[in-house]
């Protein structure tokens, strides 16, 4: 079945309703199930192995794609946070997300849609939309302490 939409960095694959959507091809720069320092049970299993800073997909070939990398380049190696959502490259973290971004997009249908979801824990919005160098059509924030954005791109070219 050709797969309309890409999770770029799918993790656990938390927020999708259903974490098994034919629609969809989960990807991840890891496999891995373990059970973190807190004893919760995690458990990344992608569809298929890869970097999105590489990815291995045709230009155009999604109608959308998900985008929600790891936000804190401070994490413990071993805390939950790192083992549960990754953690950046302190030194090159604006290099990875920008061509993880521009990944993203070029795998992109024109007029389709990337969603991107952010924590401003380490790195405020403004910062981050500088480097990727594109405007969110609109965005919204969530969470206890309004830390996480929902953002939405159109690639219109
Ligand atoms: C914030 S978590 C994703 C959480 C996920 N959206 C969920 O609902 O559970 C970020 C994920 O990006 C992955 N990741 C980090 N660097 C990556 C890369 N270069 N390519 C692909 N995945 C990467 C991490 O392994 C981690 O699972």
């Amino acid at each position: 079945m050709e797969k309309l939409i890409l999770d770029a960095c799918c993790g656990s694959r938390m927020f999708w309703f259903d974490k098994e959507n034919p629609n969809a091809v989960f990807i991840d720069i890891r496999k891995e199930e373990f059970i973190s320092c807190d004893g919760r049970s995690i458990k990344v299993r992608p569809d298929m192995i890869a970097d999105f800073r590489n990815l291995p997909f045709d230009s155009q070939s999604f109608k959308m794609v998900v985008f929600d990398p790891p936000h804190d380049m401070y994490a413990g190696t071993k805390s939950f946070t790192a083992q549960k959502y990754g953690k950046l490259d302190k030194d090159n973290w604006r290099e990875d997300l920008k061509l993880g971004f521009d990944e993203c997009m070029r795998v992109l249908q024109v007029h389709g849609f990337l969603i991107f979801k952010w924590n401003e824990l380490r790195i405020p919005v403004t910062e981050l939309l500088r480097v990727f160098e594109m405007e969110p059509l609109f965005g919204h924030k969530s969470g206890k302490a309004s830390n996480t954005h929902w953002m939405i791109f159109m690639k219109s070219t």
